[in-house]
């Protein structure tokens, strides 16, 4: 099945100056409106996440699903479906993120995609990846590269700080992690991509500069977990990949599931959200640069208190007796919108809803709801990114080999206490007791994933090949487990 590369719009096209524009780098609501999703879920050909699905998640994770899952923030997928179905089958996946570090400061936009991946790794108990596209900022700002690579370690500590779990993450920066395979797969990857086919996807033109328009396999590549050695082997196919970012990233992936049966990978699994509003009205996302439509991971409650109070659109009538009538208008308030995000207790938010809409509740009011919700979540932060230390940035930053197994499940702390004939055996840089490629039986795989002869994988082949992946992470796992028990 082809995921649409190609077919998408040129989004620099003088003639659709009244369309929406979204790209990584650009976005846009058509004129005089916000962002129309479902048009965005059809140009991108992506489907949407409905209730049966969310259920799923709960049901296969015994968990409740995040509020952001909940209340449709996160409302698009790709193959979601079928990492829900590889996970209850018993077979591994991870999460890929990232960010761009383009300013020290972060948003309470930004912290959305971060908090959404914690619970999705808590939730299903997997590893995660989180890539720092220093290189990015620097071929699209007007920054220097030293500069980028700075950012890139400052918004690590306010990565850190929403929790994630060290044992369990990698985190890297692209300048510095680039002489490693994830190269080898940017190079296999952009020998699949030709210059008209980014155009299409991306919007590039001939005034692009040469790094941008090389840029897109730099994001495509940590979507194989060979790119991974010290986490997940150097197997391509040791692991499906479930990506968690906002909708404008999806033409990287889009790109990336196209190549993927080529260079014999896994198509990524994708599950992405909508964009956060400004606090000046929504067409668009929040942007770092307008400090009046932000509000700052850093900002104090004073701050907080006067920007809401100033500048968020209010969806509440001219006079009070007007508004006692008519109600505010929940679909432009986004005091109300960003309740919807932050507030956790679903029936104190219906009921603010309720009371809103009817005119009992004035707009003031909504607003110093807002705020008492906006200040504990940023002085959380702050003190959060405040305990991080270098020794943490350098845990997660580490590419130290890690034990393979303990990355799933509630295998427990089972890394330095290793037996040595399960060390004896690994390469060095390599994870401890990942799955190889002949353990996998690439052949079967390749053939299933490619699609190049049209036939999906045979249900006896598919057998096979499961429990030879089940054996084999029951022996890494039995051997960590040994191993720890020797070691206590
Ligand atoms: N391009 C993204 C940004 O500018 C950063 C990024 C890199 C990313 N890899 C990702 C985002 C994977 C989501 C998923 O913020």
């Amino acid at each position: 099945m082809m995921d649409g590369v190609g077919d998408v719009a040129s989004p620099d096209a003088t003639s659709m100056a009244r369309e929406q524009v979204v790209t990584p780098w650009d976005v846009e609501g058509a004129e005089g409106g916000g962002i129309d999703y479902a048009k965005l879920v059809r140009d991108f050909g992506c489907s949407t996440i409905d209730a049966a699905m969310i259920e799923r998640v709960e049901r296969v994770t015994g968990t409740r699903a995040h509020p952001f899952l909940r209340r449709g923030q996160f409302f698009a997928h790709r193959e979601l479906d079928l990492i829900l179905d590889a996970y209850e089958r018993g077979e591994k996946f991870y999460l890929y993120t990232g960010r761009g570090p383009s300013s020290e400061s972060l948003h309470l936009g930004h912290l959305i995609p971060f908090q959404f991946t914690k619970w999705l790794q808590d939730a299903f108990k997997v590893p995660l990846v989180i890539q720092l596209t220093d290189d990015e900022k620097f071929l699209w700002k007007d920054l220097t590269l030293e500069e980028c690579e700075r950012l890139a370690r400052e918004n690590a500590k306010d990565i850190i700080a929403c929790g994630f779990d060290p044992k369990r993450t990698f985190i890297f920066s692209d300048v510095s992690y680039m002489s490693t395979p994830l190269y080898k797969n940017m190079m296999k990857i952009a020998k699949c991509v030709t210059l008209n086919q980014v155009k299409g996807i991306f919007g590039f033109t001939g005034e692009s500069n040469i790094g941008q328009v090389g840029f897109p396999p730099t994001q495509a590549a940590p979507s194989f977990p060979d790119c991974f050695p010290h986490m997940f082997g150097e197997s391509k196919t040791s692991l499906r990949c479930l990506i968690p970012c906002a909708i404008d990233q999806d033409p990287y992936f889009r790109m990336t599931r196209d190549v993927a049966p080529r260079i014999g990978g896994y198509k990524p699994a994708l599950i992405e959200s909508r964009f956060f509003p400004a606090l000046k009205g929504e067409s668009g996302k929040m942007s770092a640069s307008d400090a009046t439509s932000a509000i700052y991971v850093t900002d104090t409650p004073k701050e907080i208190k006067s920007k809401v109070n100033k500048y968020a659109f209010s969806g509440g009538q001219q006079t009070v007796e007007e508004h006692r009538r008519l109600g505010g208008n929940l679909d432009t308030d986004i005091s109300w919108k960003w309740l919807n995000f932050f507030l956790d207790d679903d029936e104190e938010l219906a009921k603010i809803g309720e009371e809103y809409s009817s005119g009992r509740m004035l707009s003031g009011e909504i607003k110093a709801k807002l705020i008492d919700v906006l200040i504990p979540i940023c002085t959380g932060h702050q003190e959060a990114r405040a305990r991080v230390t270098d020794e943490d940035i350098e845990q997660f930053f580490s590419t130290k080999p890690r034990v393979f197994a303990s990355l799933f499940g509630d295998m427990g702390d089972v890394a330095g206490a290793l037996d040595e004939a399960t060390i004896a055996n690994t390469k060095p840089g390599v994870a401890i007791g990942a799955p190889t490629d002949a353990k996998i039986e690439k052949k079967g795989l390749e053939k299933a994933q490619t699609g190049e002869d049209g036939g999906a994988i045979s249900k006896s082949q598919l057998k096979k090949q499961l429990k030879e992946q089940q054996i084999a992470a029951k022996k890494a796992a039995k051997a960590a487990e040994k191993a720890a028990g020797q070691a206590s």
